[in-house]
């Protein structure tokens, strides 16, 4: 969003003034890791959820900004699958580069706010975390870009108390090396749980058990890698699935997603969603329909990221500046209503990719972003999907095209599978 603004006033354009608010002490989000878990030392809850020697699940072409290139950043083809530090320095770098960290008051929690119809303002209350110091200011528009996957979904099991294990949520997840050995339960059949499954079989777990809810993820798994269906209970250590059978376990990490929680937030500003492509009530999924002073960033599930949240920041930048107008209530209602219908009807993975495809150029064509091809990253989430279906623990070894640059990446040095170092320095080495 501080980018988007940015560039309209490299460009010339006057700008209203910024703020940021952001509870961490460094940018990044989610990929800002840290290794604490629930609370900080400031007793803020932990908002990333990453662990070490977390790589990128989907290929960095897919996510590439159209105005800051990998190949910009690191000079040199790189490896389509990085791991969080990579990609961390990589949105660091263009940040960096557009001057943005000016508008941002570091370690700095919102609190509260509120509008006043009257004044037609938002009041924003926050807490400065080291001093304890709180203001509040008063802003014509407030944009919501504190992401949804930092506030666990945490369903209980018949029996669970009784599991004398290792019990943890994906959010708390840290690490799998202390799983060498073990028989682990991953429970949830998304990105966390194929994940987090694949790092405990990556350091060495003894077995991994994969409990679905609705369906499995159906990869062609290695040996000691399974799928059951949904938990009946837990009796201590064994776990008694809805088909009759059972396993016993060591450790249990429940990947039930996350929840769209913003503490801040009064109810009738408040986003309440299931975590899906297109939320009800967001005009072009960014404005809240009811208050169209009020803007969210990046609320979507997400198959595109990176590129899809400029597209959206640029819009919403464009509504504020009053270069795009803000249709009437009417119209937008025609329109989450045309979207929406055209959400309930997808049927697969691959329709929601082309949907989000459609959603991104949609936006794109509004604005001054860079055009970019956007049917082309479509293809390159397709292509995807097929290579985790062949070869779901080496897919991260397969390599991409550009859009934005035309660049193949190169295949990184050492397979994944083999490769425990995910630091920036060893994933730029030109040999393993
Ligand atoms: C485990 C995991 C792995 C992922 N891996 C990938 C991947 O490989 N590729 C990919 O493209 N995407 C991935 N994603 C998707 C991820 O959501 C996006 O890449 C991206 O980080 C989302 O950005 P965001 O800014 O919307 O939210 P976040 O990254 O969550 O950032 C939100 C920011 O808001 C701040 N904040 C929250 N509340 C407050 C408050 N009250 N006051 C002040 N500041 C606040 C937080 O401190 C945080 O810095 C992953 C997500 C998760 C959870
Ligand atoms: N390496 C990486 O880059 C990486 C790693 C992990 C996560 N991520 C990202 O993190 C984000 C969140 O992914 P996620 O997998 O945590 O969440 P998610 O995609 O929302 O999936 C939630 C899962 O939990 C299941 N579930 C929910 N409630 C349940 C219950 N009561 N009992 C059993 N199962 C239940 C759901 O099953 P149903 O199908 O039945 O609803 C679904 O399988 C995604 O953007 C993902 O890409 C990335």
């Amino acid at each position: 969003m501080l980018r988007a603004f940015e560039a309209a006033r490299q460009a010339g354009a006057e700008i209203p003034e910024l703020v940021c608010y952001e509870k961490q002490t460094d940018w990044g989000g989610q990929w800002n890791y840290s290794w604490r878990t629930g609370l900080d030392g400031y007793g803020e809850p932990v908002p990333s959820s990453m662990y070490r020697n977390l790589w990128s699940n989907g290929p960095k072409e897919g996510l590439e900004f159209a105005d800051y290139s990998f190949d910009e950043h690191f000079g040199r083809p790189v490896s389509s699958y990085p791991p969080r530090e990579v990609l961390w320095d990589y949105i660091a770098g263009r940040v960096e580069k557009s001057d943005v960290r000016k508008y941002i008051r570091f370690e700095t929690a919102v609190r509260w706010v509120s509008y006043d119809a009257d004044t037609e303002q938002f009041s924003v209350t926050s807490q400065t975390l080291p001093t304890a110091a709180d203001s509040t200011e008063t802003f014509d528009y407030v944009v919501v870009a504190s992401g949804h996957f930092s506030y666990p979904n945490f369903p209980t099991f018949a029996g669970i108390e009784t599991f004398p294990g290792m019990l943890t949520h994906a959010h708390d997840f840290r690490g799998a090396e202390g799983l060498k050995d073990q028989d682990v339960l991953v429970i949830g059949s998304s990105y966390s749980a194929e994940d987090i499954g694949s790092q405990a079989y990556k350091m060495g777990a003894r077995s991994v058990t994969a409990s679905y809810r609705t369906q499995p993820m159906g990869y062609q798994w290695p040996d000691g890698f399974s799928e059951r269906p949904g938990i009946e209970r837990f009796d201590g250590n064994t776990v008694h699935f809805i088909d009759g059978s059972t396993k016993d376990v060591d450790a249990v990490i429940v990947c039930t997603g996350y929840l769209h929680k913003y503490a801040y937030l009064p109810e009738d500003l408040g986003l309440r969603s299931p975590n899906n492509v297109y939320p009800d009530g967001l005009y072009r999924g960014v404005v809240w329909n009811d208050n169209p002073k009020l803007f969210y960033v990046g609320a979507q599930d997400q198959w595109f990221t990176f590129n899809m949240f400029d597209a959206q920041a640029w819009y919403v930048r464009d509504l504020i500046l009053g270069r795009s107008a803000m249709p009437d209530r009417s119209e937008r209602d025609a329109s989450i209503a045309e979207w929406r219908k055209r959400f309930v009807a997808l049927a697969d993975a691959a329709d929601e990719i082309r949907f989000q495809g459609d959603y991104v150029q949609d936006l794109v064509n509004l604005t001054d972003y860079p055009q970019f091809d956007v049917d082309g990253v479509v293809e390159i989430f397709l292509a995807w999907k097929n290579d985790k279906a062949a070869d779901i623990m080496g897919y991260r070894d397969y390599t991409y095209t550009s859009v934005m640059t035309g660049t193949r990446s190169i295949p990184h040095h050492t397979r994944w599978m083999d490769e425990l170092d995910d630091s920036l320095e060893r994933y730029l080495q030109t040999s393993g």
